[in-house]
């Protein structure tokens, strides 16, 4: 008996005098990952993917296919009919290949967004092939132990408290969730309320305090939270987009109640820094709760050249950051800490008879995730801070703030090419003048023609008013060539 790809049984018959071969799908049969057939279903897999990442130092950035195109492609009806794994993956790469963006290559400067790091991404190739449930470590003790011993090297890394607990989340987004959970515990609980058991109707109105600068994901968070846009308070930013102290100061003064101090590491245009040291100051004296979204700038703690810009970091009480940004772990991979692990583990606890938890000894991760089926997201991560070690983090860092800085400067020295803040991170925002005097226009047209040219790929924004090109130098991969490639298509779309 002969068994196909699928391990199910292969059949010969005669149809209108041709000989047809055909596999009966089989759902009792186990595939054989042994047999040649499925052994090169995982080679498929790798020479693609090698394939595309051999390309990407040329590579055209931007995608060339249109979203018709692509549905025309991948679409369709419903398939009747099983498929061939091999034909499945051969079509479905060669489909989505014209639309897919170059965001792991070196020149990709959107968003914020990190690339691939080989160990990271070959350990998430492993981790998928595991499939670990991560939720419970009865289910998964590598993945439990693994993301323990992550936990342990990033509080070293970015200087946390060394008893500070810790989640690996999807993003940012949950990361600062899950910490404002754990705030919104622990100040009610402290005004009397548990907001576990009671929900919030009824419960001491939490002020939640705010640089007008902040990320978009902390009003969604807190929105999930209950805590609705009204008790939100916005506090003035200076002109690098940092909350002022004295304002902070200034609006704990207006009201009192359970508080919460949302202060940011990272601004996404400017990449400024909140001064924390001085806004942990203010905040304890209202005892207030200190959140740190630091989606991308915590990182700048993990290098003795950029540390002191979040001078006063470990006085915080939670810590937002992500994997899939600059440590540039594949997608989806976030990080959150908190000073606090039995307001953490309150506010994401959960318990179900069927569940069978650890006796303590070991970490049970839905403990301290909002999720409870959850990828084994700590492999890649692990191999990350493994492959670069202390010094590579720094490195990886460094490197990307000098890539900024080189993109600064060159532009700054072109007539006309303004660069709108101090670039002290991985951020530059590039303003073109434009003789007519709209600047707006010719800004977003310069924007426009550098994403169609393909070179590399940057996004726009508003800063302060102002439309403004956005460059973030985010991926490991990024040379001093990728660079200067980049610098010299943005001024060939600016002379255009
Ligand atoms: C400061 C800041 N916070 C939060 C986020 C959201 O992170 P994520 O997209 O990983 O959810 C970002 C994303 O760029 C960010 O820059």
């Amino acid at each position: 008996m002969r068994r196909g790809l699928l391990g199910g049984i292969i059949t010969s018959y005669r149809l209108d005098r041709r000989e047809v071969r055909m596999e009966e799908p089989s759902t009792t049969t186990r595939p054989d990952w042994t047999s040649p057939a499925l052994r090169s279903l995982l080679g498929d897999a790798a020479t693609l993917a090698t394939g595309f990442l051999e390309q990407l130092p040329e590579r055209r950035v931007a995608p060339t296919a249109t979203a018709d195109g692509l549905r025309e492609e991948l679409g369709g009806p419903l398939p009747e009919e099983p498929r061939d794994p091999r034909l499945v993956l051969a079509d479905l790469a060669k489909a989505a290949e014209p639309g897919l963006m170059a965001t792991a290559g070196g020149r990709y400067f959107g968003f914020v967004i990190g690339g691939n790091l080989p160990a990271a991404l070959a350990a998430d190739w492993l981790t998928s092939s595991w499939d670990q449930n991560a939720g419970l470590y009865v289910a998964a003790p590598a993945a439990s132990v693994v993301e323990e011993v992550c936990g342990a090297w990033l509080t070293e890394l970015f200087g946390l408290p060394g008893d500070a607990s810790y989640g690996l989340v999807t993003g940012g987004q949950m990361a600062n969730f899950t910490a404002l959970a754990a705030a919104r515990h622990s100040v009610l609980d402290e005004a009397g309320w548990d907001v576990e058991a009671n929900g919030l109707i009824g419960a001491p109105r939490v002020r939640v305090i705010i640089g007008e600068e902040r990320h978009v994901t902390i009003d969604r968070a807190l929105r999930l939270l209950g805590l609705g846009s009204s008790s939100l308070h916005p506090v003035p930013a200076d002109e690098q987009g940092r909350m002022r102290p004295d304002a902070l100061r200034a609006a704990l003064g207006e009201t009192s109640g359970p508080t919460i101090v949302c202060a940011q590491a990272g601004n996404v245009n400017t990449g400024a820094i909140d001064p924390l040291d001085a806004i942990c100051d203010v905040a304890g004296e209202a005892g207030a709760w200190v959140h740190v979204d630091g989606a991308f700038g915590l990182w700048a703690a993990a290098s003795p050249a950029s540390r002191h810009l979040t001078r006063g970091i470990e006085r915080a009480d939670s810590w937002a950051t992500d994997a899939h940004k600059w440590l540039n772990v594949p997608y989806d991979s976030g990080l959150v800490f908190c000073a606090h692990p039995d307001a953490h583990r309150t506010a994401m606890g959960t318990h179900a008879s069927y569940l069978v938890y650890s006796e303590g000894a070991e970490r049970d991760q839905l403990d301290w995730n909002p999720e409870a089926s959850r990828r084994a997201r700590g492999f890649p991560v692990y191999a990350a801070i493994r492959s670069l070690g202390r010094s590579g983090v720094v490195d990886l860092v460094d490197r990307c703030c000098a890539h900024a800085r080189r993109f600064a400067e060159a532009l700054a020295w072109e007539p006309g090419v303004e660069v709108l803040n101090d670039v002290v991170l991985n951020q530059v925002l590039v303003r073109f003048l434009d003789t007519g005097g709209d600047h707006d226009a010719r800004t977003r047209a310069v924007v426009k023609a550098v994403q169609e040219d393909g070179t590399c790929w940057l996004g726009g924004t508003t800063w302060q008013g102002k439309v403004a090109m956005r460059i973030s130098v985010s991926n490991w991969s990024t040379t001093t060539d990728d660079v200067d490639r980049s610098v010299a298509a943005i001024l060939r779309a600016a002379s255009g």
